[in-house]
């Protein structure tokens, strides 16, 4: 097949799988009602006419979709992946190559690859920085101080992205505003949980065809992202175990019916692991030692580095590739610890990450902050925003309306009675 000519300069995998990826874009469009409506009105409107925008994103159908959006919206956008192992491929292409947007992606590229793509993302001087994990606004904090003058603003996609930015503020070296998608509702009520829930475990059984029913399901950490996976684990039938280093949490998680322990004593336990804290090495040697045989270990969240893999490797005596994204470590001790995805987030490794219909409200959140952005330009003082509460509440109203889903309003007396302080007793 001829590739379709195009102005876009890339690095993608094969231009020629556009029209798959074409197909697979409007599929998930289906799903998406509400970035769909912003489209339309970014068509008319252009409110981001004018502006280099890059966004560092999995590039999936779900991206694909938002990013269409933005160039509606008169936005000169690029994209590259926010993680090596998350990019589809097709998806890609078909930007590229029906689009005209610019994408830096390919699935299994190498670090260095990674990074090369984050400095395009940067060479491209951007406005508004779109981050998911926030390694843009990093690097361009650590090498590109120049080019601070260029920048709107950012907005971040998730937990582990705004724990940087909150960071960097603290250390003094954010000097714009960062709006934070991940709080808004309609973002972490949703994709968080219900996404990530549904696409962890969509990842496990795609890479290795287990039956969940019976297991030992141990899920380190209970932010919104393990309640997610953990309820959609037991609704599947595994008996799970939830580990915590936040006592409210563990409480919570307790109360939700989940047992409770270290992660020390769960290891003895599990059947398959999952980690969702956004912190480091929350599975290693002590506890990879006293796992059982064949136990499966993978990770949910944003970075590689929940699970020691380096300290694994180098106890393994032999590490095999058994399926795709599936990786068995032989113990001298003759055990053997399955690994998937190269500890990398399983449901973008292994499966198509959150379903469109989640990543519809995330990415209107992210469609709507770029447009705050514009709008509220020069008025900003550096700092973290939440995503104004009536656009929150816009996003939901719209997704209930896609969905047939009438809702009640307040009475005239209800409405006295709830904005008054009058009246107790
Ligand atoms: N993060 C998690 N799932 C995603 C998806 N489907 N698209 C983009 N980012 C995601």
């Amino acid at each position: 097949m001829v590739a379709t000519p195009t102005k876009a300069k890339y690095d993608i995998k094969d231009i020629n799988l556009a029209a798959q990826g074409r197909q697979r874009i409007e599929w998930a469009a289906r799903e998406m009602p509400v970035v769909r409506q912003l489209q339309e009105r970014f068509a008319k409107e252009k409110p981001l006419e004018g502006i280099r925008l890059t966004a560092c994103c999995h590039v999936t159908t779900e991206t694909a979709n938002l990013a269409i959006a933005l160039k509606a919206a008169g936005a000169d956008a690029l994209l590259i992946a926010s993680n090596p192992l998350s990019t589809q491929d097709d998806v890609a292409a078909c930007l590229v190559a029906d689009y005209d947007i610019p994408v830096y992606a390919i699935k299994g590229e190498d670090n260095a690859t990674y990074h090369r793509h984050v400095q395009t993302a940067l060479d491209h001087r951007p406005n508004i920085i779109i981050d998911d994990g926030s390694d843009v606004v990093a690097t361009l904090i650590k090498e590109r101080q120049h080019q601070m003058e260029d920048i709107i603003g950012t907005t971040e996609e998730t937990t582990t992205g705004i724990v940087r930015l909150v960071a960097m503020l603290k250390d003094g070296v954010l000097t714009f505003p960062a709006m934070n998608v991940n709080d808004a509702d309609t973002k972490h009520f949703f994709d968080n949980r219900y996404g990530t829930g549904q696409s962890t475990l969509d990842g496990i059984i795609r890479a290795t065809n287990v039956l969940l029913a019976g297991k030992v399901a141990v899920v380190a950490g209970y932010g919104w992202c393990g309640k997610g996976v953990a309820m959609r684990a037991r609704g599947l039938g595994a008996n799970v175990i939830v580990t915590e280093i936040d006592p409210v949490r563990a409480i919570e998680a307790a109360m939700d019916g989940f047992r409770v322990m270290p992660m020390a004593e769960a290891a003895k336990q599990g059947d398959v692991f999952v980690t969702v804290t956004g912190n480091k090495h929350v599975i290693r040697p002590e506890h990879f030692e006293v796992m059982k045989d064949g136990a499966m270990v993978c990770n949910s969240g944003h970075f590689d580095i929940e699970i020691d893999l380096k300290s694994l490797g180098a106890k393994a005596t032999e590490v095999k590739e058994v399926r795709n994204f599936t990786q068995k470590y032989t113990l001298p001790n003759g055990k053997a610890i399955v690994v998937l995805g190269e500890g990398r987030l399983i449901n973008l490794a292994a499966a198509e990450g959150h379903p469109s219909a989640v990543m519809d409200m995330s990415f209107a959140n992210q469609a709507l902050a770029c447009e705050y952005l514009v709008k509220n330009k020069g008025k900003l003082e550096p700092g973290i925003y939440n995503i104004p509460k009536e656009l929150d509440q816009e996003i939901a109203s719209l997704k209930l309306k896609a969905m047939g889903i009438e809702i009640d309003t307040l009475t005239p007396e209800q409405n006295e009675y709830i904005n008054s302080w009058t009246v107790g007793t």
